[in-house]
């Protein structure tokens, strides 16, 4: 199979200027319910990008756990590799890459820290193994085997036996507040639909731009 012959025609329907709501919220609002409802697999996942103090970008999944006008939402350890590269440069960016639906939303924006009672609303909701995983695993250092994280993990079960897992302080969450957002709808013949929001002046202003 060659991969330059490894093509499809982007038929989903187009985007209209008339269409979008004035506010990128509520176009990406109305994008992810459409995403849910079609039942993608993972429609919350996003790619996260961070660019370290050498000015080189990595990227990864995370997944959105919530947003509104103040932004987007996610959790992580504040030990990972992301976390270092935020601390250092708070400018990130995040993909939603619908592509069942011939769609990807991009954000930029700036990352900023949950405070520690958002952390901790989040942090309780999650299940029991998700929340002694996150005591177990120091996310983004190098370990020697699975055996090693495994036995991590039964030890944190071992020790918060009895009652609630507390929240490590080592774990927690961003805040992803945007200035920009694009909306990109695949066309026929490549001629794809999108259209940029960018935060000027207190104001969300709308451009079409050239596929
Ligand atoms: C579908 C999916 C969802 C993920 N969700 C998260 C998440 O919400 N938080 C997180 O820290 N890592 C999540 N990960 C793992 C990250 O992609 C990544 O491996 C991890 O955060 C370490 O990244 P870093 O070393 O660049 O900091 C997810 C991975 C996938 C594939």
């Amino acid at each position: 199979m060659s991969l330059e012959d490894t093509r499809r025609e982007y038929q989903h329907g187009r985007l209209t200027r008339e269409s979008l709501q004035d506010s990128p919220f509520e176009q990406f609002n109305l994008w992810m319910e459409q995403a849910i409802h079609s039942e993608l697999s993972d429609p919350t996942a996003m790619c996260l990008a961070t660019v370290d103090d050498e000015g080189k970008p990595w990227q990864r999944t995370v997944l959105l756990k919530g947003f509104d006008e103040q932004g987007f939402l996610f959790y992580t350890n504040l030990g990972s590799r992301k976390a270092h590269d935020m601390a250092g440069n708070p400018n990130v960016c995040l993909i939603f890459p619908w592509l069942d639906l011939d769609r990807q939303v991009i954000i930029g924006g700036r990352a900023e820290r949950l405070s520690k009672t958002e952390v901790l609303k989040y942090f309780l909701k999650r299940p029991r193994g998700s929340q002694l995983a996150a005591w177990a695993s120091k996310q983004s250092s190098r370990i020697t085997s699975r055996q090693a994280l495994e036995t991590q993990f039964m030890q944190m079960k071992e020790k918060f036996a009895a009652g609630e897992v507390p929240v490590p302080d080592f774990w927690g969450g961003y805040r992803v507040v945007p200035r920009e957002f694009e909306f990109w709808q695949g066309g026929e013949n490549r001629l794809h639909d999108r259209f940029q929001y960018l935060l000027e002046q207190g104001a969300w202003n709308i451009s079409r731009l050239a596929p």
